[in-house]
């Protein structure tokens, strides 16, 4: 039961989790905020080019038909019921989690920090906040069948942990320049 309700809220948010970190790969190139400044900070900063933005949406889509592609022996193996994502429901999810990272630069610089920078908490949920919404607007049917309380709750207790350990591994790797 539990174990079901975890296994479908994180298949569920595997198109949501690959976007940032395929954009730390892909980074680079114009920044989307092209150097403006605002009120003394830039409005976002080097950290969020369109094509680190293009690249880790596209990856995020891609998983979702992999995902897709693979679902009924996974649901099988597992012994779950487990979501096909619709493609509504995978732009949402990869687009969401990209627009959250980049709305949490624009508070990150309103609020002085430095490109970079760690802000504690919003780190590891801007991506979560942005997927949801953005899945929530795009494909709202399948967004309640599959993103109860419950699942939503299982959500946000288990991905700033696994969002932790990614990041340090990319730093222990050298393909991130913080652990956060
Ligand atoms: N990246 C990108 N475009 C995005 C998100 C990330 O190009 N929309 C790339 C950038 O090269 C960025 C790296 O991935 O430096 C790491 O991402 P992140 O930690 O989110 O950015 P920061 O450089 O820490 O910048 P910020 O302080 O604004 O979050
Ligand atoms: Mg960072």
């Amino acid at each position: 039961m539990v174990g079901s309700l975890v296994a479908s809220a994180l298949w569920a948010m595997l198109p949501a989790y690959v976007p940032n970190n395929a954009a730390v790969l892909a980074g680079g190139g114009r920044p989307i905020d092209g150097g403006r400044m605002w009120n003394g900070a830039r409005v976002l900063g080097d950290g969020k080019t369109w094509r680190g933005t293009a690249v880790g949406t596209a990856v995020g889509v891609l998983l979702a038909l992999v995902l897709n592609a693979i679902v009924d022996p996974a649901a099988t193996a597992l012994g779950v019921d487990l979501p096909t994502f619709p493609l509504r429901a995978a732009v949402g999810l990869a687009l969401g989690a990209m627009a959250g990272d980049i709305g949490a630069s624009f508070l990150k610089r309103r609020s002085g920090r430095e490109r970079g920078a760690a802000f504690p908490g919003l780190d590891q949920l801007d991506f979560v906040v942005g997927a949801l919404a953005f899945a929530w607007l795009l494909a709202p049917a399948w967004f309640d069948e599959w993103f109860t309380l419950p699942a939503i709750a299982v959500v946000i207790v288990v991905t700033p942990i696994l969002h932790v350990v990614t990041n340090v591994i990319g730093f222990a790797l050298g393909v991130k320049n913080e652990p956060w």
